[in-house]
């Protein structure tokens, strides 16, 4: 977990629904959140958003969907939830909002989670998305609805040489993953259905700011995206 873990507000329980507005983060009610969840038909959870670019370009691209971008350190989030936060008429995005949250302790009432990304992971949430912490995984399947989709875009350099993080792992490959990973993530309900390299084109399209900041200061910038279902109702 980064070192700016939350950390109770006074007044707070550590598992609330905390709402980086801006500097602000206010608790939102668990029935406040299931409301605004009952006017959109899905909503996609970025967990580990850092500053919160792809969740901004979806919610921008897909008004009928809610979505949130989650990390374990409130700061980078700040402008994005400034500016999701701000009336509409001043380009507010009611659909967007952003929670400041650790993988391993979700906030009570967050469901209903129809797509879950996680893109370029570090860290402890690196460390969970390889199966080295099961209780994550479980935790964010736990959040997810039935058939939801998700997807991990596994930033290779991590390999290269390898990082505390990835543990035992050797590199995965489109050909290695379902099979070295896929296990692990079957049993908290993440059942991985394939893993592709991603082209520049793709990784672009992601809209992060990591992939950006990669692409920009690397010759090449190798991304395995592992994408498949969560809480399958069949198969
Ligand atoms: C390399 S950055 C990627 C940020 C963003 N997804 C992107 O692609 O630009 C990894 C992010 O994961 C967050 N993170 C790491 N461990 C976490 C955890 N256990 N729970 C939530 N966020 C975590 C970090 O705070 C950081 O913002």
């Amino acid at each position: 977990m980064p070192s700016s873990t939350p950390a109770a507000l006074p007044g707070s329980t550590p598992a609330a629904l905390r709402r980086v507005t801006g500097k602000q983060v206010v608790e939102v009610d668990e029935g406040a959140f299931a409301d605004l969840r009952g006017r959109y038909s899905g909503a996609v959870l970025d967990v580990g958003t850092g500053d919160g670019k792809h969740p901004l370009h979806l919610a921008k691209a897909h008004p009928e969907l809610l979505v949130i971008g989650l990390d374990a350190a409130k700061d980078n989030m700040r402008k994005a939830a400034t500016r999701a936060s701000a009336a509409p008429k001043k380009g507010g995005l009611p659909n967007l909002l952003y929670l400041w949250a650790a993988a391993e302790q979700l906030p009570r009432g967050l469901d209903g989670i129809t797509e879950l990304h996680v893109l370029m992971p570090w860290g402890s949430l690196l460390r969970g998305v390889l199966g080295s912490d099961p209780a994550m995984l479980a935790g964010l399947a736990g959040v997810c609805a039935p058939d939801a989709t998700f997807l991990i875009s596994l930033n290779l350099h991590a390999w290269r040489p390898p990082v505390p993080e990835v543990g035992t792992h050797a590199e995965p490959t489109p050909e290695s993953a379902v099979e070295d990973l896929g296990p692990a993530l079957k049993a908290a309900g993440w059942h991985l259905d394939s893993a592709a390299y991603l082209d520049a084109e793709a990784i672009a399209a992601l809209a992060t700011s990591w992939t950006r900041r990669l692409n920009s200061s690397r010759d090449q910038l190798d991304v395995l995206a592992l994408t498949g279902r969560i809480n399958p109702s069949a198969g």
